[in-house]
């Protein structure tokens, strides 16, 4: 069974549209609230709750991760850049899991895999810091061979395939094949190497059908496309449509 991460983030950004400028817990009409939202999601099938805390706290902020890690009941995966200040926070909190993400101020989201190859010595830093605290390290990279490869060499133990280019090159035959070779490359090379394989970015209703088939898929981690259908069937349908195709 393929396993279903929902990315809860973008909840965030409709109460910061807002919101921004009210202090937690200061007024009853905060809406939406996403980690009632993350709730919701686990009775109606996800699997894990993720969450990306930003350094500049643009949607999900620091308050979100006390109460997810508080109250959810499944997995909290916090995706966070290398920074310290990250570090320190997953250390303090204890997650499941973290995804390394590349951070760029001026992206609207994650834009590109994490480049292992060029900041080995602070990845494998934070590798062995959340090693000490029993937490599940993954990184989030492009299905490049020189990644994936140091990636099983700095032991972590899952990495999270970037399906952003598949996705972008979706309705583009030839680039789409393209893209979705270098991800099943991606996939075996990992699965080979050990790690477990999960993906996510830009995943849909539609382009699920053919992510599904990459091969040792464990899990794929999705928020825009689930965020945006709840709007119109309710959360608990969203879900329940994403888990159902996942695992046709
Ligand atoms: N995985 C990672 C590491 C991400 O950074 C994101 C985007 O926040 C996602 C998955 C989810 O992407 P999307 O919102 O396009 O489903």
């Amino acid at each position: 069974m393929i396993l279903l991460g929902l990315n809860i983030d973008h909840c965030a950004t409709v109460r910061q549209a807002r919101y921004r400028s009210v202090a937690p817990g200061a007024e009853p009409a905060v809406e939406p609230d996403p980690v009632a939202l993350a709730l919701q999601a686990e009775r109606a099938g996800a699997d894990g709750i993720t969450i990306h805390l930003r350094e500049d706290r643009r949607h999900i902020i620091d308050a979100d991760v006390d109460r997810v890690r508080r109250e959810i009941g499944t997995r909290m995966n916090l995706e966070m850049a290398c920074t310290d200040e990250m570090a320190a926070i997953a250390k303090r909190l204890n997650p499941d899991s973290v995804c390394l993400v590349p951070e760029n101020r001026a992206e609207i989201t994650t834009e590109g895999g994490l480049d292992v190859v060029g900041q080995r010595d602070r990845v494998a830093s934070i590798i062995d810091s959340m090693g000490e605290v029993g937490v599940t390290v993954s990184l989030f990279i492009d299905p490049d061979e020189p990644q994936i490869a140091l990636a099983a060499e700095l032991g972590a133990p899952w990495v999270e395939l970037h399906t952003g280019s598949w996705a972008n090159a979706y309705y583009v035959a030839e680039q789409r094949a393209v893209e979705f070779n270098r991800l099943v490359r991606g996939a075996n090379q990992a699965h080979a190497a050990g790690l477990i394989v999960n993906a996510g970015h830009g995943i849909n209703y539609t382009n699920v059908t053919e992510i599904r088939t990459l091969p040792h898929l464990h899990e794929c981690n999705i928020g825009h496309s689930i965020i945006s259908r709840a709007l119109f069937v309710g959360i608990d349908d969203a879900v329940g449509e994403m888990k159902t195709l996942l695992n046709a």
